[in-house]
């Protein structure tokens, strides 16, 4: 028999510092107006000084593991795209400083859709018989890789964590993840990219600039490959587990723009108000976007359990993927942004 992941922890942060649309109008070309209504976005939370994307994710972890009332756990999965160093993974330093033992622990680097892609790691293992409780975390600092001259990119990104528990369990349980859809195309790499800090940079003669540890990005064509690539493995995956539109009580999408979520909701004719919003106080917190707005969501008493609930990423690769599960009777305290 297949053993079934269940999510029975849930917890997130942000670091304290709040940067406005109108701090960021002071130094670009920019406006609040603008970004509010071409993005849904008002604030954003950077880290400082001192802070590592896997700081980030020690927190996270730990309320997690608090709000799944503890116990051992065999395997950490950290998703990010801007880990502490190239090398080693920082999984496993956060694993260390969580005090969870000699245990497996890697990173994945899916860019904004790492969140769902390292769920389903962490399900796959879980039903393989590889690990009995999984901390799966997804956490990014895009703060430090945003030129400060580009517009489109500073108004978009904001820093976080977020993270769950997983345990085998049985299907019907509350909390059991129905299924996944994950997908990607690496011919439209080059739209979000940071072409530095890798082997290909140092491969060219000249080496790589400073400027090319920033984020690029070509953000009309990423909106149209979001919009539809979330909307197809969204409808894939419904299909697949036997779900209906009608059937979903909550869509938890990757958190880039208003707009993309509002026109996900339409193809996938899902009322707009089923769909969680977190964006407009974080912005784009990449792979933590998705545990960040359930976390926001839970605290705030929407997330009831039994309802079903749809995860859905995109981000650079390009890659995709999407979860779907029934909620289950967790305890989420902290209240994120
Ligand atoms: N403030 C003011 N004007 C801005 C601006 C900003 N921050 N950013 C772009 N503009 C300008 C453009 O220069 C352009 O001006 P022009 O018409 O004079 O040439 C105009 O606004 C429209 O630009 P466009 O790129 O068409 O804007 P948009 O409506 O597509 O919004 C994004 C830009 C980036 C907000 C939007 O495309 C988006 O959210 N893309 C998805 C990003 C994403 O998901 N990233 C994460 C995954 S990698």
């Amino acid at each position: 028999m297949i053993r079934t992941p269940v999510l029975v922890g849930l917890g997130a942060m942000v670091p304290p510092r709040v940067v406005d649309n109108e701090e960021l109008s002071q130094r670009l070309d920019t406006d609040d107006h603008w970004i509010r209504t071409r993005t849904g976005i008002t604030r954003r939370h950077w880290a400082g000084p001192g802070t590592a994307t896997g700081d980030l994710a020690v927190t996270a972890a730990q309320r997690a593991l608090r709000s799944a009332g503890g116990g051992p756990v065999d395997m950490l999965i950290l998703a990010t795209s801007t880990p502490d160093h190239p090398m080693p993974a920082t999984a496993p330093g956060v694993a260390a400083r969580l005090g969870l033992g000699p245990i497996a622990a890697f990173d994945i680097s899916v860019a904004c859709a790492g969140f769902v892609y390292a769920l389903a790691t962490a399900a796959g293992a879980i039903a393989a018989g590889i690990a009995e409780r999984v901390v799966v975390v997804g956490a990014d600092i895009w703060s430090t890789r945003l030129d400060p001259q580009d517009r489109t990119t500073a108004v978009i990104f904001g820093d976080g964590a977020g993270a769950v528990v997983l345990r085998a369990g049985e299907p019907d349980e509350p909390g059991a993840l129905a299924g996944f859809d994950l997908g990607g195309d690496g011919t439209f790499k080059d739209l979000a990219l940071v072409p530095g800090g890798g082997s290909r940079g140092r491969s060219e003669p000249d080496g790589a600039g400073e400027a090319d540890d920033y984020v690029t990005m070509h953000g009309k064509e990423i909106f149209t490959h979001a919009v539809h690539r979330m909307a197809e493995s969204s409808a894939q995956l419904l299909k697949k587990i036997g779900w209906s539109a009608s059937d979903i009580d909550w869509v938890a999408a990757h958190q880039a723009n208003v707009r993309i979520l509002h026109t996900v909701a339409g193809l996938l004719k899902v009322d707009r108000a089923r769909v969680l919003v977190h964006l407009d106080r974080v912005g784009n917190t990449s792979a933590a976007s998705i545990p960040l707005a359930l976390t926001d969501a839970a605290a705030g008493g929407r997330l009831a359990p039994g309802q079903r609930v749809l995860m859905t990423a995109f981000g650079g690769g390009l890659s995709w993927g999407s979860a779907a599960m029934t909620w289950p009777p967790i305890q989420v305290s902290d209240v994120v942004s």
